[in-house]
């Protein structure tokens, strides 16, 4: 089959961890016989500089006509002045936002070979598998009022935590309907005795789960919850949260996996189902890391695996999904690493390096 795929790599080591995720992706291609046609456009700082916005309409559009979007990372040093009219980091709530991809999946699973990447004992994180559901478009993020201003007795400034109905209704809906296909347990994460968008949610996830007779629902206060994310991280399955509460504690859920270097995301603007593509928007969870920028030394394995994520959702591959999927973890297994999942004994490698094996795992020649 063919299929367009829009390529943005971004910035900081963006541009390198894309490259690995690209070539994984037409290996792929090659060793099932489909065709991916990729379309580049810039997003982030890079954008900045060239057309003085994050994001632009013609990105956007670029990324409309395509059947899923890649994604690098955006940001860094040379954009970070608290002052300045606009960020990287508005390139990518812009995309999020301008095409709708409200449910954001991120799987935090731990590859049982990487047990000893992570700072936990091993009889806490062995067979970790979990996946964070994260709404995308609303919530903290994007509520208004948000602004900054002065006043006669000093600066002020506001940001709004704000949900409709409808826009909790699809998220949860989407946990709902992930927990069904996994182990039919749902944590719906708020903050409820504080939070008024926190007892809508909590009304809303009560009401849903009448139709969802074969899930369990569990509502957990995000503090609480905070905790048992470290402290008997098998016991999450599926946990479903606002936007802001998802992307503090899906960092924290990557020191599971043992680096935020094997943490992919999809994106997507509507509920995923098994054998049928969706639109989406994948990219590793991590920023783009400017220190070690350029130095063919960052892990690709988040990116690759945000592909295996696109061919399963988006692009309804799911053989070709498992096949990258078990190419990395033949890797692992191998003992290839990256420098932040080193651990002794192990095969230190490069960016390239590393995402050579996978390629060669893979199989489908050059
Ligand atoms: C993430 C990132 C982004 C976010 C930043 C770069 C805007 O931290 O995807 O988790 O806050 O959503
Ligand atoms: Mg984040």
């Amino acid at each position: 089959m063919k299929f367009d795929i829009a390529v943005l790599p971004g910035d900081g080591i963006g541009p390198e961890v894309i490259a690995e995720g690209v070539k994984v992706l037409q290996a792929a291609g090659r060793k099932f016989g489909h065709e991916f046609k990729l379309q580049y456009g810039l997003i982030g700082g890079i954008s900045i500089d060239k057309h003085d916005v994050a994001l632009t309409e013609e990105t956007l559009n670029m990324c409309r006509g395509c059947d899923s979007v890649l994604l690098g990372a955006v940001g860094g040093p040379k954009w970070d002045n608290p002052k300045a009219k606009v960020r990287p980091e508005d390139g990518l709530l812009g995309i999020r936002k301008g095409m709708g991809l409200f449910a954001n999946l991120r799987p935090v699973k731990l590859f049982p070979a990487l047990v000893n990447a992570t700072n936990f004992k091993p009889e806490v994180v062995n067979g970790v598998d979990m996946v964070v559901v994260r709404e995308l478009t609303g919530g903290l993020y994007f509520g208004k009022p948000k602004k900054q201003w002065e006043t006669s007795r000093g600066r002020r400034a506001v940001d709004t935590m704000a949900y409709s109905e409808k826009e909790i209704e699809r998220i949860l809906r989407v946990g709902f309907e992930l927990a069904r296909a996994r182990k039919k347990k749902l944590v719906s994460v708020d903050k409820a005795n504080v939070l008024q968008t926190s007892r809508l949610w909590r009304q809303i996830a009560i009401e849903l789960s009448a139709h969802y007779p074969d899930v369990t629902l569990e509502h957990m206060l995000v503090d609480s919850f905070s905790m048992k994310l470290i402290q008997d991280p098998r016991y999450i399955d599926v946990a479903v949260m606002e936007n802001m509460f998802g992307d503090i504690l899906t960092d924290e859920a990557s020191t599971l996996a043992g680096s935020m270097g094997m943490l992919p995301s999809a994106s997507l603007a509507g509920v995923p189902r098994e054998n049928k593509g969706i639109f989406g928007l994948y990219e590793p969870i991590h920023g783009s890391a400017p220190t070690i920028a350029g130095k063919n030394i960052a892990n690709p394995l988040a990116t690759i695996l945000s592909v295996a994520m696109m061919l399963r959702y988006s692009l309804a591959l799911i053989p070709e999904a498992e096949a990258i999927e078990a190419s990395v973890e033949a890797a692992l297994n191998g003992g290839y690493r990256t420098f932040d999942i080193m651990s002794e004994g192990k095969i230190k490698m490069g960016t390239k390096e590393i995402g050579d094996v996978v390629v060669k795992g893979l199989g489908g020649g050059r």
